[in-house]
């Protein structure tokens, strides 16, 4: 397999790319290293490879015509990508893709980057190593070039390594141990010394399962997971965000289409399906507020009728949702509530179908914010029933979460709908 590998600093790559089973593939010949010094297709008495960028800014770029001459030198470039943090995230899925290919050739990036126009003349793909910023592109190519070349086959001696490893199976990879099996008192687990393969195989996928729940939730979506996995990880302790999440319905004061204050009566369907969501996704609880004393004295028959009647004979599992729910008169009395329950005062987040369009607004809130508020401290999640939120309300949170589907125009959901996918987003299966 070929790498062409551009840059200014050619140099760079010579250390980590001959070190241990990497160099002993260039040496072999199953890797082949192709270093194109760009400094060499610069012009002019001083060669030089940068230059200011147009619009102002610090930093200076990589210039076009030696990119361009540097890329032409290259009799079979094969697929061309350039290390860049605006790239897509470089994977095991795109490294194993990769190893299939005789050509790749890597720019790399130094300084503020490359004018943006090689892009227009090259069929180039941008990748990142991380979200984070380096000096250049250099150490991300080595850290692609060892990805890819470590799955050619014959480059590690025996061919299932890159089978067993974290990320192949959508999943991080178990602990390993070598001798001595007991390093002052700290022992290798009695299974891997046992020699029973079908407990060890076992052991070690609960321990990969137990990894990525623990360290890396947001890759189990993803994951492919037998039934005996999900017992497995149903049974394991987690981080349960859900637990200070409290959601309120708010009836009054809300806002009719004509944007006036407004009360609206509490439905027994918001009840039924928001009651289900908050029990479903274990939350903190579910308040449903309004000041009107017969909508009150209604909400608390209906719950008397699912939690203690003959709805909760004829439906156990209904009144075990209903249980989640409080009738309060205003979110005031839902703070103090959950003031009371918990010994901490909750932060309070409203939201909107609409964008907050009001002169020097704070950017939305996100759902990663509020899931990194969630980590910390109970949280009272607030929803409008009519045609949203009144002012007041909206006024007192300090936040307000970003629209559902805030790239379209419309945005019309239930409430109840957009109770489960807010929800969803926010404390989803995994967290
Ligand atoms: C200082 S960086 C330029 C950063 C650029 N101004 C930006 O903010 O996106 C210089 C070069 O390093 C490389 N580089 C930096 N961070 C990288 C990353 N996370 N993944 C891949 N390449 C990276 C790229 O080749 C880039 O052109």
């Amino acid at each position: 397999m070929n790498f062409h590998l551009l840059s200014i600093f050619p140099h760079y790559f010579e250390s980590p790319l001959s070190a241990g089973l990497m160099g002993r593939a260039v040496e072999n010949g199953l890797v082949n290293l192709d270093y194109i010094d760009v400094r060499h297709f610069a012009g002019g008495i001083h060669k030089s490879v940068d230059d200011r960028p147009f619009g102002g800014g610090p930093g200076m770029l990589l210039k076009l015509d030696p990119m361009v001459k540097a890329l032409e030198s290259i009799k079979t470039p094969g697929r061309i990508m350039m290390l860049s943090p605006r790239g897509k995230p470089l994977s095991q899925a795109q490294t194993r893709e990769l190893s299939t290919e005789e050509d790749i050739t890597l720019i790399c990036g130094r300084y503020e980057g490359i004018d943006e126009r090689l892009l227009d003349i090259y069929p180039i793909e941008l990748v990142s190593v991380g979200d984070f910023v380096l000096n250049g592109g250099e150490a991300g190519a080595v850290c692609l070039i060892e990805a890819v070349s470590r799955l050619l086959p014959n480059f590690m001696g025996h061919e299932d390594s890159g089978e067993e490893e974290s990320f192949s199976a959508g999943l991080l990879e178990y602990p390993h141990y070598t001798r001595p099996d007991d390093y002052d008192g700290l022992t290798v687990p009695e299974v891997l010394r046992g020699g029973n393969h079908g407990k060890i195989n076992q052991w070690r996928r609960e321990r990969s399962l137990e990894a990525t729940l623990s360290d890396r939730p947001d890759i189990l979506p993803e994951a492919l997971l037998t039934v005996e996995d999900i017992d497995y990880l149903r049974d394991l302790p987690r981080t349960r965000l859900g637990r200070n999440l409290y959601i309120a319905l708010v009836h009054y004061p809300v806002v009719n289409k004509f944007g006036e204050k407004v009360a609206v009566s509490v439905t027994n369907l918001d009840l039924h399906d928001m009651s289900r969501v908050a029990r479903s996704y274990g939350l903190g609880g579910f308040y449903a507020t309004t000041p009107i004393e017969d909508q009150k004295a209604l909400a608390e028959k209906l719950l008397s009728h699912w939690k203690e009647g003959a709805g909760s004979k004829a439906n156990p599992d209904r009144a075990e949702a209903f249980s989640k729910v409080k009738i309060f008169d205003d979110i005031e009395a839902a703070i103090l509530d959950i003031e009371t329950q918990t010994g901490q005062c909750p932060r309070l987040a409203a939201t909107s179908a609409r964008l907050d369009r009001r002169k020097e607004a704070e950017p939305a809130l996100t759902y990663g914010e509020m899931r990194k508020w969630l980590e910390k401290a109970p949280v009272l999640l607030v929803f409008g029933t009519g045609h949203g939120l009144a002012e007041e309300v909206l006024g007192k949170a300090e936040g307000i979460l970003r629209p559902i589907r805030f790239l379209d125009d419309y945005n019309h959901l239930s409430v109840r709908s957009a109770v489960a996918i807010t929800v969803d987003r926010l404390i989803a299966d995994e967290f």
